[in-house]
């Protein structure tokens, strides 16, 4: 074979066995494989390091770099062709492993929606909050009263006719009519007196009962809150001046209010309280008055050293006013639409 011939064939042969090495590596399948492929092509009998020791054949040195820079050629290429091929399976591995065990944590980057207190609950917190900034105490006393207490010791005897008023749900337990659920938060006033020692200066919120049948502006379940004062001195223009000092702390410093005599068999004398909007029209809120003697001594509290006034009014409706809920049910039937509004 002459010279020529055979740095021709050779240059054939590397180039062929270049070619099948790349399509090796193109057609590997994983990691592993081309682990494995990689350890052949780097033999030392491979097609191509073979090639190194037939160089020696050749004899000009012209022929020998020739050849030697081909196989360098060709080595670089497949190492270079290795590396890139080893490098998308390892990412390809490396992600397909984020895959399969990463956790999905975007659930938590989700804002959960708080739930928050009912417009009746927050009027009964603002309230508190400004009695207590008044100088007031909480008193809480039982949804489920003796007629003692709702009735008796409020100066409304058995034949009393402002019972009837009252549409009173009574309990079937002991006495016929002797336990009911109490009508206003007035009998918590008798639990106060009798637990505490005056001066007294109390606010009792809660739930009370009367057998209505519920409209826009009426529910057989509502909230009122109570006041209570006893101490010495306690006349009708320290009512009338809470009643005003709330007024202002509550609603706004725009708004008055105002007394109208009225009656109540706890209370001589009696008023209701309205409050007045800065459009000029008034709000009726509820009743008040100076505690009648008789309710004195029922609390155990001497007339004739104490005194005392008592105010009480129905939250709900405040809170229908405030928020302007045109009907008193709507805030009753749990439904989300509605209480999400505020
Ligand atoms: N308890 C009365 C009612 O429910 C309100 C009231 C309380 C009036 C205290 C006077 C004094 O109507």
């Amino acid at each position: 074979m002459s010279e020529q011939n055979l740095v021709g064939s050779m240059t054939a042969a590397i180039n062929e066995a270049k070619e099948s090495a790349m399509l090796a590596i193109r057609s590997t399948a994983d990691l592993a494989g081309l682990r494995a492929l990689s350890a052949d092509l780097n033999k030392k009998d491979s097609p191509l390091n073979s090639f190194k020791s037939e160089m020696g054949k050749l004899p000009s040195v012209e022929d020998k770099r020739s050849i030697g820079q081909l196989l360098n050629a060709a080595a670089t290429e497949i190492a270079a062709a290795l590396e890139s091929r080893t490098r998308e399976f390892a990412d390809s591995e490396i992600s397909a492993r984020i895959e399969s065990e990463s956790l999905d944590l975007t659930e938590l980057l989700v804002q959960r929606r708080r739930g928050h207190s009912h417009i009746v609950t927050q009027a009964t917190q603002r309230l508190e909050d400004v009695f207590i900034g008044l100088g007031f105490q909480i008193a809480e006393g039982p949804e489920v009263e003796t007629d003692f207490h709702n009735f008796e010791a409020l100066n409304m005897p058995k034949s009393h006719p402002a019972r009837s008023e009252f549409d009173t749900m009574f309990l079937e337990y002991g006495e016929p009519n002797s336990v009911l659920l109490r009508t206003h938060t007035s009998p918590v006033q008798i639990r106060v007196m009798k637990s505490w020692k005056p001066p007294i200066y109390a606010i009792m919120p809660g739930r009370v009962f009367r057998r209505d049948t519920p409209d826009a502006t009426h529910m057989p379940v509502f909230h009122q809150i109570e006041g209570l004062v006893i101490d010495r001195g306690i006349t009708f223009a320290h009512l009338a001046g809470t009643i005003e000092a709330f007024t202002k702390a509550f609603f706004g410093s725009e708004f008055t209010s105002r007394l109208r005599p009225s009656f109540f068999p706890f209370t001589e004398p009696s008023a209701e309280f309205d409050i007045r909007r800065a459009d000029g029209e008034w709000i009726e809120l509820g009743g008040c008055g100076m505690v009648h003697p008789n309710v004195l001594i029922s609390g155990g509290i001497d007339p004739e050293e104490f005194s005392g006034f008592a105010f009480g009014f129905g939250i709900d409706r405040m809170a229908k006013e405030r928020h302007k809920v045109e009907d008193i049910r709507e805030m009753y039937t749990n439904d989300l639409r509605f209480l999400r509004q505020f």
